[in-house]
């Protein structure tokens, strides 16, 4: 259908659906065992109801904010996703390019599927680019990748810890797995290693973490990153109160409250929930660093609920991936325009025109399901 038919995110992905080869459909859409986490991501959203304030002025509404300082039209961000290039040959050009006119930031995945050198050069100079780093078990081969995203500007490291080993990604084991090194899709260009060398038991997923460390500590590693690099570092995977706890005390600057999308453990909890229970059991965390959520984030209100829980800004992965592999970089921009509307929308409706009048009051969470 023509773009301008497409009003609601799910819409680009039933688009996606049709246009992505099985295979790029199958690594994007799946997640772990039965994919409970995955629909509990988006389901723990329809769980929180708003208390909208009326009677207050918002002909000016402005959802604009920052990110660790960075300036955004929006508090949505890109999380950085894997091998955009399946889903259309231009993959995380299309982002950035897409992401430009509106200043959402993209952090780029340490999986890519263009270098991290060619992602920079197609972004605008007031462009902002964050950094999404699998730390490499051997800290040589480690510190070699920040210097040189450092060296291209990057303006933040955001480790992932929630995938330290494959997790079971079952539709993405049962794709047809005739890996032709031609695909150009399936290199991850910054390795130089084509995941078709790996082993296929794993699916797609499984090969591209097998070189990080498993062994990752608040104590060695956070010491170790602060000391190899003056960048803002944001923990991406934090699945529980405790941690968000120990991430303040190790003073990381961020830190993205995050199950991968479903896609490592099963049955983490749905990041809103969490999100939720730091706001009310430790609200000094949110003075200690700046807290996002990613996962399940497909509207406004979503966006807003979270914003209201104290999240600086979200993530969102699938939908960037679904809108470039649709319609290129005019998809990722009219994603960004359908968020942006409802973002404006559901902030009159509640009677605020400035990300800071968002507050915990204005959200109920309810112990019913709604249908
Ligand atoms: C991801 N995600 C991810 N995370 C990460 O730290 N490094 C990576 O390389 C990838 N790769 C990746 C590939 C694909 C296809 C998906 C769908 C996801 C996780 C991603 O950053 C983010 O946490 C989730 O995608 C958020 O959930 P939603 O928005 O997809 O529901």
């Amino acid at each position: 259908p023509p773009l301008n038919r497409i009003i609601n995110l799910a819409d680009i992905e039933d688009v996606a659906k049709q246009v992505l080869s099985y295979r790029a459909w199958a690594y994007y859409c799946s997640a772990s065992d039965d994919e409970i986490t995955l629909q509990e991501n988006t389901r723990a959203f329809s769980r929180f109801f708003f208390r909208a304030r009326v009677m207050r002025p918002v002909s000016k509404c402005d959802p604009s904010t920052r990110i660790l300082g960075f300036e955004t039209t929006l508090p949505i961000f890109v999380s950085g996703s894997a091998l955009a290039k399946l889903g259309h040959p231009l993959g995380e050009i299309n982002i950035t390019k897409g992401c430009a006119p509106s200043k959402i930031i993209q952090m780029v995945s340490s999986n890519a599927s263009f270098s991290y050198a060619e992602i920079a050069a197609a972004s605008s100079p007031s462009q902002t680019l964050f950094f999404q780093f699998y730390k490499h078990k051997d800290d040589a081969i480690a510190l070699k990748r920040i210097r040189e995203i450092e060296q291209l500007g990057y303006k933040a490291i955001f480790l992932t810890v929630d995938a330290v080993v494959p997790s079971n990604r079952e539709r993405d084991v049962r794709s047809p797995w005739v890996l032709d090194d031609q695909e150009e899709g399936l290199k991850v260009y910054n390795d130089g290693e084509s995941v078709a060398d790996s082993d296929p038991g794993l699916g797609v997923a499984g090969a591209l973490i097998v070189n990080d460390d498993r062994d990752m500590t608040w104590k060695k590693t956070i010491p170790w990153l602060r000391s190899v690099t003056k960048l803002p570092i944001v923990i991406k995977g934090i699945q529980c109160v405790e941690d968000a706890i120990l991430a303040a005390e190790a003073r990381v600057d961020g830190i993205l409250v995050s199950n991968h999308g479903g896609r490592q453990l099963e049955y983490a909890l749905p990041p809103l929930e969490i999100l939720y229970r730091l706001k009310m059991q430790r609200p000094q965390v949110f003075d200690k660093l700046e807290v996002y959520i990613d996962g399940g984030i497909r509207r406004g209100t979503d966006v807003v609920k979270a914003v209201c829980l104290g999240a600086r800004a979200v993530g969102l992965g699938r939908p960037f991936l679904y809108a470039q592999s649709a319609y290129g970089e005019v998809g990722v921009r009219k994603m960004i325009s359908i968020l942006e509307r409802e973002i404006v929308t559901t902030m009159r409706l509640m009677g605020a025109s400035k990300i800071a009048e968002l507050t915990p009051d204005m959200v109920e969470r309810v112990d019913w399901q709604p249908v």
